[in-house]
């Protein structure tokens, strides 16, 4: 994936919109992978489900927690899809009280089968979900990549640590010291 553009795919996600009325006032809104990623270096992370374990103990509130080491060292947004429609992934958002991490919905896997990052679950009753991955996305060029060992379908384990912010920090830092 280094040097590739990510895929420009058209997101559905769900925003809050008072002018909509009742007691749910929510309305759809397409964003374009170039409304994420143009003309700013972010950090991507994907994973296999909203409301996972590891994923809901661990890499998203670490992320949202480390917001700050992430912008000093130039990164300016923080992004985590899963391929989960936009009702789950703001359900999770909410439930996880995020200010800085900003979800995006993959409902159909378009982006993530383009990604070449999809696989099969169906062995937890998942059907077709995200491998964990991240990446350093400068303008919509992929800069750096992390991706978790033994990529399979149907894998009977959940790899974490290349992912993880810790070692995307620590990655930026040590090319920040070569540089
Ligand atoms: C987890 O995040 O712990 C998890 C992810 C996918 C399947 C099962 C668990």
């Amino acid at each position: 994936m280094l040097g590739r553009k990510v895929p420009a795919v058209t997101f559905r996600t769900r925003v809050r919109d008072e002018s909509v009325g009742g007691s749910n006032p929510f309305r759809w809104q397409d964003v374009t992978s170039d409304d994420y990623f143009a003309g700013k270096r972010v950090v991507l992370f994907s994973l296999p489900g909203a409301f996972t374990p590891t994923c809901s103990t661990y890499q998203l509130p670490d992320f949202e927690k480390l917001n700050s080491e992430f912008r000093a060292l130039g990164i300016e947004e923080i992004y985590c899809v899963s391929v989960n429609d936009a009702f789950v992934m703001n359900a999770w958002g909410k439930s996880q009280g995020l200010e800085n991490v900003k979800l995006i919905p993959d409902g159909s896997g378009e982006f993530t089968r383009k990604m070449g990052m999809l696989v099969a679950k169906d062995n937890l009753g998942f059907g077709m979900r995200s491998w964990r991955y991240a990446a350093i996305v400068n303008n919509g060029v992929v800069e750096q990549w992390f991706e978790e060992e033994g990529y399979s379908d149907n894998c009977d384990s959940d790899p974490y640590g290349v992912s993880s912010p810790q070692n995307i920090l620590a990655a930026l830092k040590s090319r920040k010291l070569a540089a």
